[in-house]
């Protein structure tokens, strides 16, 4: 039985971009979630996988600094039945794009570091890795907004509190 994560501590207000990757992914595709926390979007991602029936692969990128917080996604994944689906990179996200290829992922979302100069980075580093996609939270942050016309220009649309950029 698919249960919503609305208990999970986080921030998670994305669920229709989270829906669009879903619907637009091939089969076989795979989606990047940047700055994981406890998993509140990362397992709502998965359940939206789970629903659609695809082959989807979900890799998540967080440093977790923090164990207990690492702990407490890594339960979150167990109590809600997703473990199998998720791959975790507990690595900095200026150091975790370099293990992967140009254009592996279908699309990706940015909900790490919200200062200008992470955003920066975050864009120009994983902006290469998708086919498609390139989104994040926060948008109404002048760091974030200064951040994308700094990388990507003001070609995006803001979805509620997120944006999202096409290729
Ligand atoms: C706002 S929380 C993510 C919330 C989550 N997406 C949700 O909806 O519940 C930000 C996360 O980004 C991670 N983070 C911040 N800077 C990072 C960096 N440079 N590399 C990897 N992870 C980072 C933090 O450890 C934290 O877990």
């Amino acid at each position: 039985m698919i249960q919503n994560t609305s208990t999970i501590d986080g921030f998670y207000d994305f669920e229709d971009i989270y829906q669009k990757f879903v619907d637009e992914c091939p089969d076989g595709g795979k989606l990047l979630e940047i700055g994981v926390f406890k998993g509140a979007s990362i397992i709502g991602l998965a359940q939206l996988v789970k629903e659609s029936g695809k082959n989807i692969e979900i890799w998540g990128v967080d440093d977790w600094q923090n164990n207990h917080i690492y702990n407490t996604f890594f339960a979150n994944t167990i109590q809600q039945g997703v473990t199998h689906m998720i791959k975790p990179v507990r690595a900095p996200s200026g150091i975790a794009y370099i293990g992967f290829p140009a254009n592996i992922f279908f699309a990706a979302f940015i909900d790490a570091d919200h200062r200008f100069s992470a955003v920066v980075e975050d864009v120009t580093h994983y902006l290469p890795k998708v086919t498609k996609y390139l989104a994040g939270h926060d948008i109404h942050l002048p760091s974030v907004k200064l951040g994308l016309s700094k990388t990507i220009g003001n070609d995006y649309e803001v979805i509620g509190k997120s944006w999202i950029y096409e290729k």
